[in-house]
């Protein structure tokens, strides 16, 4: 049985005060024993989130990581800082890192390699334009991706992978993937494992999907065959939101 997951990428959002009610509103709700629960909250509040969560399931998790141990990369977070207070799960290759920090596959294969070296878990995000879904490039766009960040990787580092396909016109637009859509390229995805790597693998990665998942879209998303959860945005800002998505399967 592959994971249950969902996590909330609060993005640029939530100083501590937000954090603190968020996080508050969170913990009273009991979860589900068989979903893994996240927030990406910024690196300021990480260490704020770990000690309000200290006694939930909820797992705290960063939403980006620089590929170097150390040195003169003025603004940027290292694996061996996240762990030192506590986090060991990333979040790499999100489209707005691509998009406006001009992150590519080749730079975050390095990310993905310190990552793993270091121990950590990954949520691995992909996935196409509107330009390139409109053009029918999407299935290709996809497969370069993931080729070309991941695909070198031993089969056994995929331990520390999750995948979440997030097509960019549907992030933050109100506009969604039909649930057939998600189905139909997570199904792609798995076969483009199945191909490099084994069967077995393929069945046992998580794939979650994001982009505008909201309560009232996540029960027939996440009833997918191959969606294995979501990458929640604009409503993982609101506990009752982001219950309701934990609570669709
Ligand atoms: P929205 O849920 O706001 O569309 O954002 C999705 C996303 O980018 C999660 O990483």
């Amino acid at each position: 049985m592959r994971d249950q997951i969902v996590a909330g990428n609060w993005k640029m959002n939530n100083d501590h005060r937000e954090t603190e009610i968020l996080l508050n509103a969170l913990a009273v709700h009991s979860k589900p024993k068989d979903v893994r629960v996240m927030v990406a909250p910024s690196f300021t509040q990480l260490s704020q989130s770990i000690d309000l969560l200290k006694n939930d399931s909820i797992k705290v998790v960063a939403q980006n990581m620089n590929a170097a141990a150390s040195g003169a990369y003025t603004g940027e977070v290292s694996a061996a800082m996240l762990k030192g207070v506590g986090v060991t799960t990333v979040v790499l290759g999100h489209s707005e890192r691509r998009s406006l920090y001009h992150e590519n596959n080749s730079s975050l294969s390095e990310k993905v390699k310190t990552a793993i070296a270091e121990g950590m878990e990954i949520i691995f995000c992909f996935g196409e334009q509107l330009e390139e879904r409109k053009t029918d490039r999407h299935f290709e766009v996809v497969k370069d991706q993931l080729s070309e960040a991941l695909f070198a990787l031993p089969e056994a580092a995929w331990e520390h992978i999750i995948l979440a396909y997030e097509p960019v016109w549907a992030i933050g637009t109100g506009e969604t993937a039909s649930p057939a859509q998600a189905q139909e390229m997570h199904a792609f995805i798995r076969s483009l494992i199945v191909e490099r790597y084994s069967l077995s693998l393929a069945n046992e990665i998580a794939i979650l999907y994001g982009g505008s998942v909201k309560p009232s879209n996540a029960k027939e998303i996440f009833s997918m065959e191959d969606v294995d959860g979501g990458l929640i945005g604009g409503a993982s800002l609101n506990a009752e939101d982001f219950m309701a998505i934990v609570n669709a399967f």
